[in-house]
């Protein structure tokens, strides 16, 4: 158990601002440190969102840009990112696979456009991690920004802080 306040990291991949947003609302309840992930593979316009999809289909690795952000030192870690094809999103994938360290206790934030239920992203993130996650969400869209959002960041970050004291 931290003898202080927990540190936390979220470690965040956002293509087009929504999960990055979430992050943001996130780090707030938490006071907690936001290290983006980024990649240039899907920057380019259309042809951007079709490489995501077919990446994601065929599960192939992100070339992320690095060094990857270094979150030794944290009590816990949240990632956070888009849902695509039903899955995390690639980036979030090859982080998990690529990490250095990853403290004990981790969280998982999806975001999703709403068009798929979030437990088949959850189960392949569990798998790629080795280990359940603490906690984990999936944000819609449509949500964002309303009471029904704050509602579950808020309980998103109850329950790690509530695993990062548990140990
Ligand atoms: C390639 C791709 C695939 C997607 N697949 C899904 C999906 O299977 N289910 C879903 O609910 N939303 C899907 N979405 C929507 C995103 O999960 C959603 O818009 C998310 O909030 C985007 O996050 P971002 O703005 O941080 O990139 C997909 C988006 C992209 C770009």
């Amino acid at each position: 158990m931290p003898a202080s306040k927990p540190k936390i990291a979220i470690v965040c991949y956002s293509k087009s601002g929504h999960s990055r947003h979430i992050a943001e609302q996130l780090s707030e309840v938490l006071d907690a440190d936001i290290y983006a992930l980024t990649t240039a593979r899907y920057m380019i316009p259309f042809f951007g969102y079709l490489r995501a999809g077919f990446d994601s289909v065929r599960r192939a690795p992100t070339p992320l840009t690095h060094p990857l952000p270094d979150i030794e030192g944290y009590d816990a870690a949240v990632l956070c990112g888009p849902v695509w094809t039903s899955y995390p999103a690639v980036p979030l994938i090859s982080y998990m696979r690529q990490a250095n360290y990853l403290p004990q206790v981790i969280g998982l934030l999806l975001t999703s456009g709403g068009h798929s239920p979030p437990q088949k992203a959850y189960a392949m993130a569990e798998q790629v991690l080795g280990r359940a996650f603490a906690v984990q969400e999936a944000i819609p869209n449509s949500i964002e920004d309303t009471p029904d959002m704050d509602d579950k960041i808020a309980r998103f970050a109850s329950d790690l802080i509530a695993a990062t004291i548990k140990g």
